[in-house]
C-alpha cells in the first residue's frame, strides 16, 4: 500500500469549504458569488494550469452538465491530472474501478448506460418497494420503543446500504463488512482535497473490489435474481461490458446509491424539523410528500457539485475557461438560485415547478433517481406516521467534512 506525497489538493486552498460555518451553512457564500462573481475563479497554486472554476448560476450550472466540451473524465482536467501525487491510485490509473460511466463521455458512456439501464429497470426499482417498506419498519422498531432515535444511525444510513446490497445481490450476513468499507471510501474526499494520506480509501477500495470480484464470478458461474446477475446476463448476451466495466459499474451502484440517500433522509427530516408549519402542513396534507421531497432535494442538496474538465475553451457569463479547466457545477448553489425559483431561501413542501439539479442534468442525470425517490418517500412516510411528536432533541448538528456529499453526521431527535 503505497503512502500518497504529502501534496495539498488545489481544493484544499478554496477557503473554508471543509470546516466551520461554511460546512454548517454554505447558501450565503453561494449568494454572495451567484451576485457579483459567478464564474468564480478558485484560488489555486499557479502550477494547477488552467485552474478551477466555480459556477453557481442555476443556467450556467445547467448549461455546463449538457456541455459536450466538458469532460465527466475528471483527469482531463490540469488541477487533476498534475496532481496525481494527492489522488489515490484506484482513482487514475488506467485499472481504476472508478472508471465507470460517471466519469465516461459518449460513446463509451451511451454503451455502458444503456446496458446498465436494461439491468437495472424501472420494473426491478418498483418490485423492490414491499422489501423496502419492511427494512424501514424494522429499522425504525427499536427507536419506537425507545422514544429517541438517530435518524441517520437509526434510519438514513443502513437503509440505503441495506436496499443496494439486496439489490445487487449480496448476501445479508456480509452487510456490515460492505458498509464499513463503503463507509471508508466516501469518508475520504475531505482528507483527499487537505492533502491527507488516503490509506483507507485505498484499503476499502481494495476490500471491496476484492469482494465484489468474487460475487460476479459466482454469479457468472450460478445467476440468482439480482442486479449483478443481469449484469453479467447483459455482459454476456452482447459482449458488450468488460470485466472492469462491470466492476467498475457494480462499485458505482454502491457508492453513489448509499451516501446520498443517507443525506436525503437527514438533511431532508432536518429542514422539516427546523420549518414546524411545513412539517404541519406536510402532516396534514400527506398528498404533498412527493412534492415535499423534491423541495428536501433542492433546498439542501445530498450531492452540492459536480466535476467536469474543459476539453477546449469554454466560456460562461463572459468568462472563457481554457482548455484543462476543471469545473465544479455547483448543483447546491443553482438549487438557490432566484432566476430559477421564487424565495428560492424559503423551504416550501408544496412548491410547484420545482426545476432543481440535485439528480443533475443531461447525459448523467441520475440513473438511481427513481430509487432515492421511493426510498425517501417509504422513509419519510413511515417516519411521519409512526412518529407523530418528532422533534429535536437539542443535541449539536455536525455536518460530516465534506462540501460536495453534504450530510449530517448524526441527528438525535425524540420520536
Ligand atoms: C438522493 C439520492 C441521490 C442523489 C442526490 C444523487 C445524485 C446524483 C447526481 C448529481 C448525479 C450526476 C453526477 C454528474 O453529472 O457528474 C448522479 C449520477 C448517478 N447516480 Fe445518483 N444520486 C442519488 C441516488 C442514487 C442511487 C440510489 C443510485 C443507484 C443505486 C444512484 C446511481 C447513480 C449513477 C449510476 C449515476 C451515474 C449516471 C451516469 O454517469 O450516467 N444514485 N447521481
Amino acid at each position: 500500500m503505497s503512502t500518497p506525497a504529502p501534496a495539498t489538493s488545489p481544493l484544499a486552498s478554496a477557503p473554508g469549504f471543509f470546516a466551520g460555518p461554511l460546512l454548517a451553512n454554505p447558501y450565503p457564500l453561494y449568494a454572495t458569488l451567484r451576485a457579483s462573481n459567478p464564474v468564480f475563479t478558485v484560488p489555486v497554486p499557479a502550477d494547477v494550469g488552467a485552474g478551477v472554476f466555480l459556477l453557481t448560476r442555476h443556467a450556467d450550472v445547467q448549461a455546463s452538465l449538457r456541455d459536450v466540451r466538458l469532460s465527466a473524465d475528471r483527469r482531463r482536467a490540469d488541477a487533476i491530472a498534475r496532481n496525481r501525487a494527492i489522488l489515490p491510485r484506484q482513482f487514475l490509473g488506467e485499472d481504476s474501478v472508478l472508471r465507470s460511466m460517471l466519469m465516461m463521455d459518449a460513446p463509451d458512456h451511451t454503451r455502458v448506460r444503456s446496458l446498465v439501464n436494461k439491468a437495472f429497470t424501472p420494473r426491478r426499482v418498483a418490485e423492490l418497494r414491499p422489501r423496502i417498506e419492511a427494512i424501514a419498519n424494522d429499522l425504525l422498531a427499536a427507536p419506537a420503543a425507545a422514544g429517541r432515535m438517530d435518524v441517520i444511525g437509526d434510519l438514513g444510513a443502513p437503509l440505503p446500504a441495506i436496499v443496494i446490497a439486496e439489490l445487487l445481490g449480496v448476501p445479508p450476513e456480509d452487510h456490515p463488512k460492505f458498509r464499513a468499507w463503503a463507509a471508508q471510501i466516501v469518508a475520504t474526499p475531505a482528507a483527499i482535497a487537505s492533502g491527507a494520506a488516503s490509506d483507507a480509501f485505498e484499503k476499502g477500495f481494495e476490500s471491496l473490489s476484492g469482494y465484489l470480484r468474487g460475487v460476479i464470478a459466482a454469479r457468472r458461474r450460478e445467476p440468482r435474481n439480482d442486479l449483478i446477475s443481469a449484469l453479467v446476463a447483459a455482459q454476456e448476451d452482447r459482449d458488450a461490458l468488460t470485466d472492469g466495466e462491470l466492476l467498475a459499474t457494480a462499485i458505482l451502484l454502491l457508492l453513489a446509491g448509499h451516501e446520498t440517500t443517507t443525506n436525503l433522509i437527514g438533511n431532508g427530516t432536518l429542514a422539516l424539523l427546523q420549518h414546524p408549519d411545513e412539517l404541519a402542513r406536510l402532516r396534514a396534507e400527506p398528498e404533498l410528500l412527493k412534492s415535499a421531497i423534491e423541495e428536501m432535494l433542492r433546498f439542501d442538496s445530498p450531492v452540492q457539485a459536480t466535476l467536469r474538465a474543459a476539453t477546449e475553451p469554454v466560456e460562461f457569463g463572459g468568462v472563457t475557461l481554457d482548455k484543462g479547466a476543471l469545473v465544479i457545477c455547483g448543483i447546491g448553489a443553482a438549487n438557490r438560485d432566484p432566476a430559477a425559483f421564487e424565495e428560492p431561501d424559503r423551504f416550501d413542501v408544496a412548491r410547484r415547478d420545482n426545476r432543481h439539479l440535485s439528480f443533475g442534468f443531461g447525459a448523467h442525470f441520475c440513473l438511481g433517481a427513481p430509487l432515492a425517490r421511493l426510498e425517501g418517500e417509504i422513509a419519510f412516510r413511515a417516519l411521519l406516521e409512526q412518529f407523530p411528536t418528532l422533534a429535536l432533541s437539542g443535541a449539536p448538528i455536525t455536518h460530516r467534512p465534506n462540501p460536495i456529499l453534504r450530510g449530517l453526521q448524526s441527528l438525535e431527535v425524540y420520536a
